[in-house]
């Protein structure tokens, strides 16, 4: 799948991601800016908060309790606020889009 990622500075990064990597995989691979992923994507320090795009966010299964347990203690967050290690792809996903907030939020 492609993930299109809308970066805190206005520009935009499209990157392959392979099946069974995560959406903070492809951006700490590809060396983005805007997702830390301190803890390595053990859904515990939520520096890989995004925003979802509405038509993507289907596409992934509902946030585990832990999840929700980080986002809520998020500044910034939004209904559509994921924690990006989370957001694990499959084969029969196209293109992803999500906004990375700047790195306060
Ligand atoms: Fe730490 Fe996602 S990388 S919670």
């Amino acid at each position: 799948p492609t993930v299109v990622y809308q970066l805190p500075d206005g520009t935009t990064s499209s990157v392959d991601v392979p099946a069974g990597q995560s959406v903070m995989d492809g951006s700490v691979r590809n060396n983005l800016p805007g997702i830390i992923a301190e803890c390595g994507g053990s859904c515990s320090c939520a520096t890989c908060h995004v925003y979802v795009d509405g038509g993507s966010s289907a596409e992934f299964g509902a946030p585990t309790a832990e999840e929700e347990d980080l986002l809520e203690f998020l500044d910034g967050v939004q209904p559509s606020s994921r924690l990006a290690c989370q957001l694990v792809l499959t084969p029969d996903m196209d293109t992803i889009t999500v906004t990375v907030p700047p790195a306060d939020v």
